[in-house]
């Protein structure tokens, strides 16, 4: 990891060894909320704490799991894990692997956990594993060994926990559905991630940030944004958080052609687009329509007329 000449931009050197679906090479840190919170990061990197990370989908939560892997001096692998998507009846040996025969004719299998061992376990959702897997889970952090399905003594593995919820454990707990003893372990790290709209600053950092590496991509010089539309891609509520705001760029790039970004070329983050489209379906109840604009109005969504 090297920093780059701006110091709200941490450059990841070798981000090139990440599956494609994280294609940042950097993490912007331009907000003073993010910056702040940064130095949280860098202190959970350092230590050798579990780290739940709480956060909106695309937020950010992988790239930052990455990091502080990264950032730490764990030799082993990352370990990247969507527990809403462990089959639910393999899901105990897909986590803690096989003996070898446990299932027929099957040679064994680390599985998860094993492959982690002396690295890091990124369990992202961890709020959708099923309950008894969770409190196997603590047994097998706490205890650093791991009982394989089918097996008979255990494997010793060493793991540290960095966790992903986009869902409040607090009450999933409180629901019975999460283990409290699994919560608390992981709440010693915990790290809430402030969804974009939260983090108004890096809005045009990551913009121009993804402006200039889909541009290098299409061979293309980066275009300015226009100021109109710097606005707009400020004032949006971004629901897809930063994966959203890669998409839209990505888009504008496209459909701008070599000039510069205007607000029609932001699709789904013109809310004016948006706007314009709700009130073509409130055609049907033109008494609606006034109410509506004086609302967007007053709020400094839609202009004075
Ligand atoms: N601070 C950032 N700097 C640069 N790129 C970022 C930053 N945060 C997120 N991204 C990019 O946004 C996309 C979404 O990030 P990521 O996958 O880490 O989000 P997530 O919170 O794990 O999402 P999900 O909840 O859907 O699993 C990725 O392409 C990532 O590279
Ligand atoms: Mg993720």
């Amino acid at each position: 990891m090297t920093f780059s000449t701006s110091p709200a931009l941490l450059t990841l050197s070798d981000a090139d060894r990440s599956p494609l679906s994280i294609r940042a090479r950097a993490l912007v840190f331009a907000d003073p909320t993010s910056q702040r919170l940064r130095a949280e990061v860098e202190r959970l990197a350092a230590s050798t704490l579990p780290v739940l990370i709480q956060g909106e989908t695309g937020s950010g939560k992988e790239l930052l799991a990455r990091h502080i892997h990264r950032s730490s001096d764990r030799q082993g692998l990352f370990v990247a894990v969507n527990c809403g998507a462990l089959s639910p009846k393999h899901a105990e040996a897909e986590l803690f692997g096989h003996a070898a025969g446990a299932r027929a004719g099957t040679a064994g299998r680390a599985g998860w956990f094993g492959s982690a061992n002396g690295g890091s376990l990124y369990l992202d959702e961890i709020g959708d594993l099923p309950l008894s897997l969770q409190a196997k889970l603590l047994a097998a952090l706490e205890n650093r060994e791991v009982m394989r399905v089918g097996a008979q003594r255990p494997n010793p593995v060493e793991v540290r926990l960095l966790a992903a919820t986009s869902i409040d454990l607090v009450r999933a707990v409180e629901a019975g559905t999460f283990d409290e003893r699994l919560y608390l372990y992981l709440s010693e790290g915990r790290l809430n991630w402030p969804p974009l709209r939260e983090r108004v600053g890096d809005i045009l950092p990551l913009a121009e940030y993804f402006l200039g590496i889909y541009a290098q991509r299409l061979g293309l010089s980066p275009p300015l944004l226009s100021p109109e539309a710097q606005r707009q891609l400020e004032g949006y509520i971004w629901p897809g958080n930063t994966r959203e705001l890669e998409n839209v760029i990505h888009f504008a790039l496209l459909v701008s052609k070599g000039g510069d970004i205007q607000p029609e070329h932001l699709g789904p983050a013109n809310p004016m687009a948006l706007i314009e489209r709700q009130l073509e379906r409130l055609q049907a109840s033109p008494s609606l329509q006034e109410p509506l604009r004086e609302i967007l109005t007053r709020s400094g969504v839609m202009p004075d007329r």
